[in-house]
């Protein structure tokens, strides 16, 4: 499974390329309004800064609802960088903006996707990338994790090649559940990628294995 980090902020994603695990990166609106980034030439600059800390693909969001503004934006987006990879909203008009960005041989990821039939749309138009939101589904009280499994059962039913990128993580287990049940990708807050390495046996483990090499210097020396 890629590991893939839901933020716009380059510290953070630095952090999380240096750790030699992340294989790209998702934005969205909210994530860039977050560190303060707006307007078209600084959302624009900040895209190419990103691409140019990671080796993966990065996700970046049209803002336009409209089929033709989202053509439009998600060209310009292409054009910044190849390892773009244009957002889109599933709707009419998106998925719309879907197919014709397949067609060009322009990645896609649709966004927004809460459910089966949604996902089932995005592969059919060709997206390279769905994105099914597991943690807004778990606040509304409805199991995020098994929409990842359904949407994988479709996608095997029928070859799909449409990657199943689990957004919306908000915790450690979210990832290895989503590995279980065969997402492609978790993208996922710096937070619940850096609390995977934390377990209280290695931390012991490690002081142990320490400690004796210490205890057993000293006794050569003596
Ligand atoms: O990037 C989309 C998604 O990951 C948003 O997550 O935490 O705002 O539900 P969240």
């Amino acid at each position: 499974m890629k590991f893939f980090i839901d933020t716009a902020s380059l510290a953070q994603i630095k952090e999380a390329q240096d750790l030699g695990v992340l294989d790209g990166v998702t934005t969205n609106p909210s994530l860039m309004a977050k560190e303060g980034i707006s307007g078209t030439d600084a959302v624009m600059k900040h895209y190419v800064a990103i691409c140019e800390i990671v080796d993966g693909d990065v996700s970046a969001e049209v803002i336009g609802t409209a089929y033709a503004d989202m053509i439009r934006e998600g060209e310009n987006l292409a054009a910044l960088h190849p390892r773009i990879v244009v957002k889109l909203p599933m709707t009419r008009d998106g998925v719309k903006a879907i197919k014709y960005f397949t067609g060009k041989g322009i990645k896609t990821n649709c966004t927004l996707v809460f459910s089966a039939g949604q996902a089932m749309l995005a592969a059919k138009a060709g997206a390279t990338y769905v994105s099914p939101f597991i943690g807004r589904l778990d606040d509304i009280s409805t199991d995020g994790v098994d929409l990842i499994d359904q949407i994988r059962t479709i996608y095997d039913n029928y070859g799909f090649g449409t990657e199943i990128l689990a957004a919306s993580i908000r915790h450690p287990m979210h990832i290895i559940q989503c590995a279980e049940v065969g997402a492609d990708v978790a993208t996922c807050p710096l937070s619940a990628i850096t609390a995977l390495f934390d377990h209280p046996l290695t931390t012991i483990g490690l002081e142990k294995f320490l400690a004796d090499h210490k205890k057993a210097a000293q006794a050569v020396k003596a």
